[in-house]
């Protein structure tokens, strides 16, 4: 790679806050990464400058019509030394598949995983170390281009911020509550719902506040045409293991091609269990939970690592899944993938990258 990412340090560093009080996504490092878009100069000018407040103009196109992508992936530093990021490529590549739905010019896998790797090397000594903590590094693009016109923006910004994270729900790594959402839908194929899309998680927020009036911490989404068939679980992808089956809808354009979704089901395959990536109908579910087949359930996702589901609630019928307690594959799968994370287990796929 021949581009230079000039490194402009922040003159004092701010003070780290307590594990314990970290939350997800509240507490940011000290600096952060910029590049520039125009149409005359393509990608240019990429830099890592202390981490502050932008200034865009109020016509930039992002606000007014949500030309926008992000990405989520996180560091964890390992127990011999090493800084280590999970599956940084993937996520990558995924981003450029977002920019092609959403109109946003590609960016250079090359020089992306660049600036990944020296901004997390900055700041390093933000990684928090405790079990359940990473470094969350989200990646984003805007449309900048201050014009009222509805068209692709011709200027963007792309921009990495860090987060040190603890656990994505309040809950930890404890069974939540998941209400089945059959009014309001988040994603059609044919739409964004297979791109990293900001609009895609406004879509779902009505819904959630709904669903949280009821005590439940995410909703589980229904297809737009049907409502019937699975889709996602509020932020994650979703499995059942029904039997000694392991159930996930397929990618079918309106669902996110999650990178932890595909870690879980090659470590599902690699132990022999049987998974199948189909469509999966409510009433499957519903069969399953009558006749005492539906064992487990979690959700998948960067943030939220594996997260069992310990409930699920349909038009009024709750359904209690493995006695509301973590079941024994999904607890494997969460020790196995964080400790890949962490440099805890071995990483038999080649997943880690060191920075
Ligand atoms: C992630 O899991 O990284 C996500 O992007 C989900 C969410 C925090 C928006």
């Amino acid at each position: 790679m021949n581009v230079t990412i000039s490194v402009f340090p922040s003159a004092a560093k701010k003070p780290k806050i307590p594990a314990s009080r970290l939350g997800f996504g509240r507490v940011f490092t000290d600096h952060m990464f910029i590049m520039n878009y125009s149409a005359d100069h393509g990608w240019h000018e990429p830099r890592i400058i202390p981490y502050q407040p932008i200034a865009l103009d109020p016509s930039a196109k992002v606000f007014h019509y949500g030309q926008t992508v992000f990405e989520g992936l996180k560091a964890h530093s390992t127990a011999d030394g090493r800084t280590v990021l999970f599956r940084p490529d993937r996520h990558i590549e995924r981003l450029n598949r977002s920019n092609y739905r959403l109109s946003i010019p590609p960016i250079d896998g090359e020089l992306a995983l660049e600036a990944i790797k020296r901004l997390v090397a900055v700041d390093r000594d933000w990684i928090p170390e405790e079990p359940g903590t990473a470094l969350y590094i989200r990646p984003f693009i805007i449309a900048t281009e201050p014009a009222l016109g509805v068209a692709p923006s011709a200027e963007y910004r792309f921009i990495i911020i860090m987060s040190a994270v603890g656990p994505y729900y309040e809950a930890g790594i404890n069974p939540v509550k998941i209400y089945v959402e059959s009014n309001y839908v988040r994603a059609v194929a044919g739409g964004v719902g297979a791109a990293k899309a900001a609009g895609n998680y406004a879509a779902g927020l009505l819904a959630q506040r709904e669903a949280a009036k009821e005590g439940y911490a995410q909703v589980l989404w229904l297809d737009g045409v049907h409502r019937r068939y699975i889709e996602e679980v509020g932020s994650m992808n979703v499995f059942f293991k029904i039997g000694d089956t392991v159930l996930t809808p397929a990618l079918n354009g309106s669902i996110l091609d999650g990178v932890t979704r595909d870690s879980v089901i090659r470590l599902l395959a690699s132990w022999g269990v049987r998974v199948e990536e189909r469509q999966i109908s409510i009433d499957e579910l519903e069969r399953a939970s009558l006749d005492g087949t539906l064992a487990e359930a979690f959700g998948t996702g960067t943030a939220a690592a594996v997260s069992p589901i310990g409930e699920l609630c349909w038009q009024g019928n709750v359904w209690s899944i493995g006695n509301g307690r973590t079941g024994t594959l999904t607890a494997r799968l969460y020790e196995t993938l964080t400790g890949i994370q962490t440099g805890k287990a071995p990483d038999p796929f080649g997943w880690t990258v060191e920075v």
